[in-house]
């Protein structure tokens, strides 16, 4: 069921696909269990909350004031910030934290060997970012998936969606209020970034949770 291990949102085997052992230990530490960079290590799951951590996930919530979000025409639910369960994506897609910014260490993790340059995903030319190497020179240019704070050329996110009890022209009416029966998922009534990706399954192109086209019209009717 759970298909991350070994996909790119598994850090712990970067090296592995990439063939090089250019970045676990240099530009990120290798926690060595995948679920960390995103979920609460086991032993840490009931533990009382820290500040400033995106709640129930072991993120650093980033500084929300910085975003620019979509204005909506149609909803008056025009967000201020994007929701945690965005925030959970941008705490590494946005570039401003490190990849490796988590909360809570595994436990079985030995801080002392700790040497790595903590990077963020960001397409910058400094220490502080993949973009050193990600140049498309050394490596892959990682530019299309650093997508930055400003998220007006983006699909809107944290907006209530229309079909639920909202009724708005153009779009479907949802099966239930989480979502649809083809895998199109709500989050408390919202889309978010996974509404439409579920990093668990990147045998999908993008992680998308249907097919491309079938993805649009799952809520659009035009
Ligand atoms: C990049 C971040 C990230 C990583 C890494 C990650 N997850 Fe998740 N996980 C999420 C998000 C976001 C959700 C909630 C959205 C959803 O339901 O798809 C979630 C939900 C889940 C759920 C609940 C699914 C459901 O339908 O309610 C399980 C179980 C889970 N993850 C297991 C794992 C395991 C096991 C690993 C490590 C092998 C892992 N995840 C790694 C982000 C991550
Ligand atoms: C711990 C850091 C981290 C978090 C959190 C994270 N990602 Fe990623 N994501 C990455 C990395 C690293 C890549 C690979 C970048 C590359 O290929 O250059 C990636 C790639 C992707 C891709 C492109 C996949 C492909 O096949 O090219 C998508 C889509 C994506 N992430 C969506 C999400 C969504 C949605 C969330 C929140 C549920 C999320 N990510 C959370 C680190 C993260
Ligand atoms: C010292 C140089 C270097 C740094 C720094 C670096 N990488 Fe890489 N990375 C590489 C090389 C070399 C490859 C293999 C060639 C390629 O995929 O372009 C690679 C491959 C990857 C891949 C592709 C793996 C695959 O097969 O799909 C991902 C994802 C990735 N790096 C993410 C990151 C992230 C995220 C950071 C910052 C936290 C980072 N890298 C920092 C050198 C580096
Ligand atoms: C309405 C559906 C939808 C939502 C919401 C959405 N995405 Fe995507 N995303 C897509 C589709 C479709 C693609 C592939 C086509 C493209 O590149 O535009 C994609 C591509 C991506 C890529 C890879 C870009 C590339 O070209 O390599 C990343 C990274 C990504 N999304 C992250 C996110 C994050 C983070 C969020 C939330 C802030 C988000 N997405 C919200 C549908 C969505
Ligand atoms: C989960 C339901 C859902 C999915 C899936 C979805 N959308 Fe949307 N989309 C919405 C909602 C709701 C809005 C907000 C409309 C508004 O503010 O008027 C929206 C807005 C948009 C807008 C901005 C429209 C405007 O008025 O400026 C575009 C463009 C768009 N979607 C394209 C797409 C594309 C392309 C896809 C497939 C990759 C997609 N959507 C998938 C629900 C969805």
């Amino acid at each position: 069921m759970n298909r991350i291990l070994g996909s790119k949102h598994d850090l712990t085997t970067l090296n592995q696909r990439a063939g090089a052992a250019a970045m676990e230990g240099v530009a990120y530490s290798d926690f060595e269990n995948a679920c960390v960079y995103c979920h609460l290590p086991p032993e840490k799951e009931l533990a009382a909350p820290v500040p400033g951590q995106i709640a129930g996930w072991n993120r650093v919530r980033p500084d929300t004031t910085k975003y620019e979000l979509y204005s909506s025409r149609n909803f008056d639910s025009t967000p201020s910030r994007p929701n945690d369960i965005s925030l959970l994506c941008l705490s590494c897609h946005d570039g401003t934290l490190a990849v490796d910014r988590v909360i809570h260490k595994p436990q079985s993790w030995q801080s002392g060997i700790d040497m790595s340059l903590h990077m963020r995903l960001s397409d910058a030319d400094n220490l502080q970012s993949c973009g050193k190497c990600h140049d498309g020179a050394v490596a892959h240019n990682i530019k299309m998936k650093a997508i930055g704070t400003d998220l007006r050329n983006d699909h809107p996110i944290s907006i209530r969606y229309a079909g639920l009890d909202l009724s708005i022209k153009g779009f479907r009416a949802a099966d239930s209020p989480q979502g649809f029966k083809n895998g199109v998922k709500l989050f408390d009534g919202n889309i978010e970034c996974a509404t439409c990706h579920d990093i668990h399954n990147p045998d999908s192109p993008m992680m998308l949770r249907t097919e491309g086209e079938t993805l649009c019209i799952t809520c659009h009717t035009n």
